[in-house]
């Protein structure tokens, strides 16, 4: 029985309790096997939650981009490692082998250090899904530099807070990127980010919407003509297991967005571990993830994950309803996919078009299908189950967070029974634990409580970078000596788990998480806002929806209301970007609050869902008169 692989059920319950009774025994095993190491390491394991500190493989020395392509260059040289399907179907699909990733990679890598960057500086990629944003996230590692990618999707000021959180040294973009029928000026956003950002020394730019664009002299540069010239070899820096492979910022409940520092070693065994079993990859696999490398599902199943696996991994850089809501299928069919994962919200998008859309393409590719980012509600499951996996493709609904950089609960394909809305089990090595109010851990089953990890895992997340005490504070303090995940959950008679939701004040809309905070923030910069309170409401294709509670300085009319309307989310799409944007905005006199001047949100958010029956006890309201003025008003 080999622990890297799980074929069947039994087999899974077998390596499960081998991974609990001795989790240093179990990963050592697993990087020993399936991993290059240039050295071993001294430990396997020291962790302290307290602190906290976690430090797996110490002293063990790699590079990720070694067991990620050279190593696979004498066996898979000429196989595929990205497929990249470009946004215009016309436009014709790129099959970058093996050996091209090496010699692509190894040139960025070699333009990355003459221009000043060494280990342990920051870069930021701002790029869309062209291959060059695979290039820069490998030629970083490869070099030992940190990246940071963020989303193409956020606003310039979104970028200046993230480049400057990091004193990011360089930034890599593009002239502008492809959306659908859209295109947009990337290289304007970072222009106008750069303003309030003084550590960037240099901007290398990737042509791919051939726009006209300012270039700053002495520090903007195009990226091209420089990987012509480079080096088509480049040697990998040795890293420790621990040295930083990349942050990747996620929202928070409050303030500022945090940067979740990964490490390298853990890292990559634990990502390479889980995209195997997970989703059963073979070797003549064609694996899709539609997510963005924007987005940690992107870093560590689009790019780490399979890479290290020797796997064909698809980057598509376009969206699923152009230029039609068959796009996604007729991709399928014509890469001939075997393995498909993507987001709820684009599974209920989908589901409401016509079946033609789906029915036109061969499907008959598929063998597994992923979910991620969101609970998958049931409707949409069956939808997913009946028409695109055709009853035949296990669905694996896979729940995990940026911060613990790999799945930690999901089906096994073709080895554990798949149950509509539940995640399931957790992966060999995870140990989860649900809490009741009290702080106690709820034994046996069922049980519903607050979803916590008694244990660590490789792949998570070791600090927030530059401020540890946050990291602490958010993850390691609500429960003595386990990781919070901000997650309510319920387990049922067998041990399943489902997800219910975040139980902090991050909501997730189109299974991207928005702190409520970063857009009161936002929309309090209005003039004419006093206040305000966003909370989530139930939405069709969603998930949720943002519905704003605003105070006004001054009431006005109707009419001005409406333009106000637009104005508080041209706010936001300048503060954050457009995913943020308020499907409902409410002008309010006043916000429910406690004495001690809490907004009571729980109650805004019954409203919101018109869900009145029972407000519960709003008894320690200052104001509880507020509350009916909310109300007979709401949207
Ligand atoms: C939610 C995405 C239910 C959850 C990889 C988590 C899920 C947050 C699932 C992390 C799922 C993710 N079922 N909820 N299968 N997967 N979530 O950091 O609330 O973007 O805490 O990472 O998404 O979102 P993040």
């Amino acid at each position: 029985m080999s622990n890297y692989h799980i074929k069947h059920l039994e087999e899974y319950y077998q390596i499960y309790r081998k991974s609990v009774r001795n989790p240093e025994n179990f990963w050592e095993e697993v990087a020993e096997e399936h991993f290059e190491w240039r050295k071993r390491w001294d430990k396997v394991l020291d962790w302290d939650f307290t602190k906290p500190e976690i430090k797996w493989f110490q002293g063990a020395k790699l590079n990720i981009t070694e067991n990620c392509i050279d190593r696979h260059l004498h066996i898979r040289g000429n196989k595929t490692a990205i497929l990249f399907e470009p946004n215009d179907p016309k436009e014709e699909a790129q099959h970058i082998t093996y050996r091209q990733l090496h010699e692509k990679v190894c040139r960025f890598a070699n333009v990355l250090r003459e221009k000043g960057i060494g280990k342990g500086d920051r870069v930021i990629i701002y790029l869309p899904m062209i291959p060059e944003l695979a290039f820069a996230v490998l030629a970083c590692a490869r070099i030992g530099a940190i990246h940071s990618v963020v989303f193409a999707g956020f606003s310039s000021t979104a970028l200046s807070t993230r480049i400057n959180d990091c004193g990011a040294k360089m930034v890599l973009t593009s002239d502008g990127s492809f959306r659908g029928s859209k295109t947009i000026d990337l290289k304007g956003i970072v222009d106008e980010a750069l303003k309030s950002c003084k550590s960037v020394e240099k901007v290398l730019v990737a042509k791919r919407i051939n726009s006209d664009i300012h270039m700053e002299e002495g520090r903007d540069e195009w990226l091209q003509p420089l990987l012509d010239v480079a080096y088509s070899d480049c040697s990998a820096e040795v890293m420790d297991a621990e040295d930083p492979l990349f942050i990747l910022y996620t929202s928070g409940s409050t303030g500022r967005p945090k940067g979740m520092l990964h490490t390298t070693g853990g890292y990559m065994v634990y990502t390479a571990y889980t995209f195997k079993n997970v989703f059963q990859y073979r070797e003549e696999d064609i694996y899709w993830c539609t997510a963005d490398i924007g987005w940690i599902t992107g870093h560590s199943y689009i790019v780490y994950g399979p890479l290290a696996n020797g796997a064909t991994t698809v980057m598509f850089e376009g969206v699923p309803s152009y230029p039609d809501f068959g796009r996604f299928w007729e991709v399928v069919e014509k890469h001939k996919i075997n393995q498909f994962y993507t987001a709820p919200t684009a599974i209920r998008a989908l589901a409401k078009e016509n079946l033609g859309f789906v029915n036109t393409y061969d499907l008959s590719s598929l063998k597994v299908l992923g979910t991620v980012g969101e609970p998958i509600n049931e409707e949409a499951w069956h939808w997913y189950n009946d028409h695109v996996g055709e009853k035949k493709c296990p669905i694996v609904d896979t729940w995990w967070q940026t911060e613990t950089g790999g799945i930690l609960i999901s089906p096994i394909p073709f080895s554990t029974p798949t149950k509509p809305t539940y995640a399931t089990l957790p992966m060999p090595g995870v140990q989860p634990a649900l809490m009741d109010e009290n702080g106690e851990e709820i034994k046996g089953n069922p049980a519903d409580g607050r979803l916590c990890i008694k244990f660590p895992w490789p792949s998570m997340a070791r600090s927030i970078w530059g401020d540890h005490q946050r990291y602490k504070d958010t993850y390691f303090s609500a429960y003595g000596n386990k990781y919070f995940t901000g997650d309510g959950a319920l387990r049922d008679e067998v041990g399943y788990y489902r997800i219910t939701g975040r139980v902090d004040d991050v909501i997730i809309v189109s299974g991207h998480n928005l702190g409520t905070a970063p857009i009161e923030d936002a929309i309090n910069e209005h003039p004419a806002v006093a206040e305000s309170a966003i909370v989530g409401f139930p939405h069709d294709i969603k998930g949720n929806a943002l519905y704003g509670y605003v105070i006004l300085k001054e009431t006005g009319e109707t009419r001005v209301k409406d333009n106000l309307r637009k104005e508080i989310n041209q706010v936001i799409t300048e503060h954050i970007g457009p995913i943020a944007k308020l499907d409902k905005i409410q002008f309010v006199p006043g916000l429910p609050k406690t004495r001690s001047g809490k907004i009571m949100r729980r109650i805004l958010r019954k409203i919101a869902s018109k869900d009145t029956s029972n407000l519960g006890d709003t008894s320690t309201l200052l104001n509880p008169e507020v509350v009916e003025d909310i109300m007979q008003e709401a949207l």
